[in-house]
């Protein structure tokens, strides 16, 4: 499904705007910081608070969540490998589209499949894709429970749950990881700034 290409007879165009005079325009380069972990792991959380340091400081931004984008781009998708798949896929193109209008995207999701994620990497140049593990245990994912899925999950209401009845890959070589499970937000924070003020700046 994912690869499947029907658009034959279609051309790109080039408009004079480009990315390059985005970034330039904005004082400051366009990324995409893509945070995968567990359910629960404080994926979107860590994420609108990054947004809210970048926003003040005047950056461009905007968050792309699964359970948002889930209610229109993705609402036809459910939670199969090959749906968890697709979602990424056009996650992934959109968050492409929004490095190319100078934003810096946060994109929150499971994206429990390495190759999924390695896909998306693929789709930008070097160095623009920043993988961030929120690495929390199914344990305290569990115990925290803020939506009560894993109660339902347990209950054998939910299928495909990850963690529960279908798989997550640990990123092998994320640009970091941050300890959501036992670190205090404000900490997480700030390690993800450290990491990406410098790969903001403009050359
Ligand atoms: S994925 O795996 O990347 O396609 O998932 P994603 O788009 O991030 O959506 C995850 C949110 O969907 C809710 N939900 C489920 N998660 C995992 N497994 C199953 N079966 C499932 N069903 C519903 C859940 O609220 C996830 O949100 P987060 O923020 O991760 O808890």
């Amino acid at each position: 499904m994912a690869d499947e290409r029907k658009s034959t007879h279609t051309r790109v165009h080039n408009g004079t705007v480009t990315r390059a005079r985005r970034e330039r325009l904005n004082a400051h380069r366009s990324v995409i910081v893509w945070f995968t972990g567990l359910s629960g792991a404080g994926k979107s959380t860590l994420a609108n608070a990054v947004e809210e340091r970048l926003h003040l400081a005047g950056y461009r931004t905007y968050v792309l969540d699964g359970d948002n984008v889930r209610q229109g781009l993705c609402a036809d998708l459910g939670f199969s490998p090959d749906e968890r798949m697709e979602n990424i896929r056009r996650v992934g193109e959109t968050a492409k589209l929004f490095v190319d209008a100078g934003v810096v995207v946060l994109a929150a999701f499971i994206s429990p499949f390495r190759s999924d994620r390695a896909r998306v990497r693929a789709l930008v140049p070097d160095g623009d894709f920043i993988e961030i593990h929120c690495r929390c245990s199914l344990a305290v994912c569990e115990e925290r429970d803020v939506k009560g899925l894993y109660r339902l999950a347990r209950m054998g209401a939910i299928a495909e749950f990850t963690g529960i009845s279908s798989p997550y890959e640990v990123p092998e070589a994320p640009e970091l990881i941050v300890d959501t499970g036992t670190q205090h937000l404000a900490e997480s924070v700030d390690d993800v700034m450290a990491l990406l003020q410098p790969r903001l700046q403009v050359a």
